[in-house]
């Protein structure tokens, strides 16, 4: 793989920490720094304000603006995009001393470090500020998202003179006018705001986004002690600039706690309009607010440790580094917002619009199912209540049923690459994998009676009209895109084939099981879809008929028909100069040989990795992996898990780092965007479903682990039938026990057993 790493942040196990500031580097820390809790998130920015690079990146989870491009109008092809609106600036302060505004590029400084603490979420920041009035202080910054009240924030402010007492100005507020960087404007209305003078300093201000019409309405309380205040007067910023006195040696501190409530748009005003007046009554105060919070949220991240930990023995880096990704999975979404989704960089930066893939239920999913439940039911529960707009969709793209988005925050396909958006079917056999996923690990039938077969029938309609008998009566997909994004308008794509006669399989059993099992249930979906017995028929028709590119001899899947006879391209002999292909390539050069963005045979292999030999494994792995350039971050953990499977340790391991550690060391040159998100859950699947051999697809649930060489050992927990796993992995045994009392039935090494609290204990195989 011609990727390197940038080492940047020291290794620590339970913290990232940034010892110095190197500007050049900033906008990456902005990412590695950002907080998050599933509703709102925000950048590591600085608090005080910044003249050079930055993004000043505060997010609401649902809040989104929309453009049009100008061009024109094709049926099918998506003609506007949403994206990720940043917001109000919770953080917005300026610190003022003699004339001069302290500002990380222009001010003198030292002892800078930036750390973040994965036990507690609490990001902190300080150094020394010398003036250039020739004054010392020590200034620390600190602030961490609510993961309990996820409406609220905080920031705290400490600053101590050193050898001087004397005047300070310090402005604290909210900031909507911050402009858009890819629009290169500001995307709010917002009414003036209002401040009042008690205990505290109350501010609030209401902000609309011009084309979507969503609102975040934020509030503050400010507590610092100061001589005079005088109000700051700017367009969209409510703020107060604090006169105060600081004393040589002692801490001045002035803390903040937010509230921001917003109106997404399946939100009702009205509800908005009543939770805007119940804040601005609230009577608990910012200092009370701060010490509450900041116990909650550490107990909260205590206990999210405590089910959801893995540790690594002997490898500090890595240990970091999957800490991390587990980390950043649970600020990004942990299910305290019904109906609201993941975006391929979460709620840490703008690129790729803050838009949902098929990554939630292809790689997001299983992090879920396997800590937390509520949250794996939410992302399904997304695209029950987005199913109308996959229904338009289909219509658009002349299907019947549903065609969900392959790019979208709203439910409505917002990827304006025809190429994409009208060929990749991934999206939608997706939600029915996730469907499949889930029912399978929770039993949840009502779940399925409720919403996941209205989305089973109609993703089959689609996949029933979307696709072709040819001559000889077998049905296919022609012109479309698999996962593997440098092949388009190909026939009969695997993946896609693959997934659609899975879906339509899965979809006929649960019909019949729910009409035998509850008539009525049945009957209430079948009315509600118009669905037609016959349907079933044509379904099995195709099903049965459905086209497998598959050689008995060779063991291999074609990627589709004709991918054998591309030319070939040796990816080793590209230049590593020559990366990323997508900027140095024309687009058309990228297509037209046998080079791969990312798993596509592969991937299905792993999805349903029990009902393949190790043979089939061996041959498409060895065939199809000399190919792949891993363009997309999700490929190198897919990789590294059949390369487990596969005995080869060394590869699975090379392929592991650059999972767990892609943004850490920045191997793809564009964490400055955001974080993998999407990516870092696939690096949770690479331990438990690679070394830990996890396998869910089966019978039963089943585990299988094997160590890296440099590896003391390592341990993990999933949570399965409402109890915790621990399993626990050392160079010579496997244990195996439940925290708690329950008792739940696995399968070790192709052995069935019974683990309790007491434990099992077996050797390495
Ligand atoms: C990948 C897609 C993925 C998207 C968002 C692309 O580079 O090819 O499979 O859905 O990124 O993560």
């Amino acid at each position: 793989m011609a990727k390197v790493a940038d080492k940047y942040f020291k290794a620590d196990e339970w913290k990232v920490i940034e010892e110095g500031f190197n500007p050049d580097y900033g906008e990456v820390s902005e990412s590695i720094f950002s907080l998050g809790n599933e509703y709102l998130g925000a950048r590591g920015y600085f608090d005080e304000g910044y003249s050079g690079s930055k993004l000043i990146g505060s997010y609401f989870n649902g809040i989104y603006e929309m453009t049009k491009p100008e061009y024109g109008h094709y049926k099918g092809i998506a003609d506007f995009t949403e994206f990720m609106v940043n917001s109000v600036d919770w953080l917005y302060t300026r610190i003022e001393i003699d004339g001069e505004q302290l500002d990380l590029a222009t001010s003198e400084f030292e002892d800078f470090v930036r750390e973040i603490d994965m036990k507690t979420g609490i990001l902190t920041r300080s150094f020394v500020w010398k003036t250039k009035s020739g004054k010392r202080l020590a200034v620390k910054f600190e602030r961490f998202v609510s993961m309990t009240q996820v409406k609220r924030t905080t920031q705290k402010i400490t600053i101590k003179p050193i050898g001087f007492s004397g005047e300070i100005y310090i402005t604290s507020g909210l900031d909507f006018s911050q402009i858009h960087r890819n629009e290169r404007k500001n995307l709010w209305d917002c009414k003036p705001g209002t401040i009042e003078k008690g205990e505290d300093i109350f501010m609030g201000i209401d902000g609309t986004t011009i084309n979507t019409k969503l609102k975040v309405y934020s509030s503050c309380k400010v507590n610092a002690e100061y001589e005079s205040l005088e109000e700051v007067n700017e367009e969209k910023i409510v703020a107060v600039k604090l006169k105060a006195n600081l004393e040589d040696g002692k801490d001045y501190v002035l803390t903040k706690v937010t509230n921001n409530v917003t109106l997404r748009d399946d939100g009702d005003l009205a509800v908005y309009d009543k939770e805007v007046e119940a804040v601005k009554s609230e009577t608990e105060t910012a200092c009370t607010l701060y010490d509450k919070l900041e116990k909650e949220n550490i107990d909260w991240w205590k206990k999210v440790w405590d089910s959801s930990d893995i540790t690594i023995a002997n490898d500090p880096e890595n240990q970091q580094g999957i800490r991390f990704c587990i980390f950043q999975m649970y600020q990004t979404y942990h299910g305290a917002v019904e109906g609201t989704n993941i975006g391929a960089k979460g709620l840490t930066g703008e690129a790729y619009n803050g838009n949902a893939f098929w990554d939630t239920e292809t790689y997001c999913l299983p992090f879920f199912i396997f800590n937390n439940q509520e949250a794996a039911r939410n992302l399904l529960y997304f695209r029950y209540k987005t199913l109308d707009e996959a229904r338009k969709r289909a219509e658009v793209l002349d299907c019947k049923g549903a065609f969900y988005p392959i790019a979208t925050i709203s439910g409505r396909e917002c990827c304006n690459l025809w190429q994409h958006a009208s060929l990749q079917l991934q999206a939608s056999t997706a939600v029915a994998y996730g469907v499949w996923f889930y029912e399978k690990m929770f039993d949840d039938k009502d779940f399925l009676k409720k919403y996941g077969l209205e989305m089973l029938i109609e993703i089959s309609r689609m996949l029933a009209t979307r696709g072709d008998f040819n001559r000889e009566g077998k049905y296919g997909y022609y012109c479309v895109m698999g996962p593997d994004e440098f092949q388009m308008m190909v026939h009969n794509n695997s993946y896609t084939n693959y997934m659609a006669k899975f879906t339509l399989e899965y979809t006929l059993d649960k019909i019949n099981e729910i009409k035998s099992e509850d008539p009525d249930a049945y009957k209430k979906v079948a009315e509600k879809v118009a669905f037609d017995e016959s349907e079933m028929d044509t379904w099995k028709n195709i099903k049965d008929n459905m086209i497998l590119l598959y050689d008995d001899k060779t063991k291999l899947f074609e990627q589709h028909d004709g991918f054998f006879k591309l030319p070939h391209l040796d990816v080793d002999s590209i230049p590593i100069s020559d990366f990323p292909l997508y900027d140095n390539w024309s687009y058309d050069r990228i297509y037209r040989n046998d080079m791969i963005k990312q798993p596509d045979v592969l991937m299905f292999m792993l999805l349903f990795i029990s009902k393949f030999s190790q043979e089939q494994l061996k041959a498409n792995y060895e065939y199809y992996e000399p190919c792949c350039i891993h363009e997309s971050s999700l490929s190198p953990s897919v990789h590294s898990i059949l390369a487990s499977q596969l005995k080869k340790d060394d590869e699975a391991y090379d392929f592991f780092g650059f999972a767990t550690r892609l943004d850490l060391d920045n191997y793809n040159r564009n964490t400055n965007q955001g974080i993998h998100t999407t990516s870092i859950a696939a690096a949770w699947m690479n331990i438990v479903y690679g070394f830990g051999g996890l396998r869910s697809d089966g019978e039963k649930l089943s585990v299988a682990p094997s160590i890296p060489k440099n590896w003391g050992g390592y341990s993990f927990n999933i949570s399965y039938k409402g109890v915790v796993i621990e399993i626990k992995v050392d160079k010579e045994n496997v244990y195996i026990k439940t925290k708690g009392d329950g008792v739940v039935e696995l399968n070790v090494y192709g052995k069935n057993v019974e683990i309790n609290s007491e434990g099992y204990k077996c050797e390495v195989e």
